[in-house]
């Protein structure tokens, strides 16, 4: 068991069975009545400071429709200048835990021009564009095996449950197929135009580490892209990171909302 781990243990009553990690501009999950525990990720040697803006990098545990649920608020990227290994730690001390479910959230440029700024994507599958591999290196049997099958990596029982939640909510919710780019420059119009031509909805750069990591130990996975732009070429405006917090702030009430209603529905 891993060092956090054992500090969040101590500190909770209740083990969680559902986390929750908010991406970009997303910062509103846990009303104060539902909080219990506050944990900054400088209190847990496992968790590296995120240095962008709109992560804030605290541990928030509390309840939902009488689920515990933890909830992570900010996340590190590779770009960032982390090692890909460094980012498996967070999603192990989930398991230690007692995390059965991992709901990811991310903000994401779109390749399709129907998809526009706002839309909630539901990530059914990914394209690792990153160059990089969290796994890569010595195996710990004791999460996983050395070669882990991700055919269902995003969990279809799980997608069919919150699609539901999704129609009784009211909140549009469409499926896709997620690129993770490294970043951190956004990428060029000729990338997007490749990533189109392999198939790919969304593209962003993060959520792939973390669906590869919490695959490998037996997480159950939903990954959810809030659209905060045109991807480079489908539009004239220029890319920044500005527009995407803005525009992901937009649309949280109807992620959180969405993620939520999941919760308290799952049985
Ligand atoms: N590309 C990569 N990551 C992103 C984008 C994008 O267009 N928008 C938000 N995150």
């Amino acid at each position: 068991m891993l060092k956090s781990s054992k500090i969040i243990l101590k500190k909770i009553k209740n083990k969680p069975e559902i986390a929750v990690i908010l991406g970009s501009g997303l910062s509103n999950f846990f009303n104060s009545s539902e909080i219990k525990e506050n944990i900054p990720y400088s209190k847990l040697p496992d968790f590296i400071k995120p240095t962008v803006k709109g992560h804030s990098g605290n541990l928030v545990t509390g309840i939902i429709g009488k689920k515990n649920v933890i909830c992570m608020y900010g996340r590190s990227h590779i770009y960032e200048g982390n090692n890909p290994q460094d980012l498996k730690a967070p999603i192990r001390v989930l398991k230690d835990i007692g995390c059965k479910i991992l709901i990811i959230t991310n903000a994401a440029g779109s390749l399709n021009k129907k998809i526009k700024s706002g839309s909630l994507i539901l990530i059914k599958d990914h394209i690792n564009w990153s160059g990089f591999n969290p796994l890569i290196g010595p195996n710990d049997e004791n999460y996983g095996p050395r070669f882990n099958d991700m055919s269902n990596a995003y969990n279809l029982q799980l997608r069919k449950k919150i699609q539901k939640v999704g129609k009784k909510s009211k909140i549009k919710l469409n499926e896709g197929i997620y690129a993770m780019y490294s970043g951190p420059n956004f990428e060029t119009p000729a990338e997007i135009n490749a990533l189109k031509i392999l198939g790919c909805d969304v593209v962003g750069m993060s959520t792939v580490p973390e669906v590869i990591i919490a695959n490998h130990c037996g997480i159950k996975t939903l990954a959810i892209s809030v659209v905060t732009n045109y991807a480079a070429g489908l539009s004239k405006k220029k890319l920044s990171h500005k527009e995407t917090l803005s525009e992901a702030k937009k649309a949280e009430k109807d992620i959180i909302k969405l993620i939520k209603n999941f919760i308290i529905d799952y049985k």
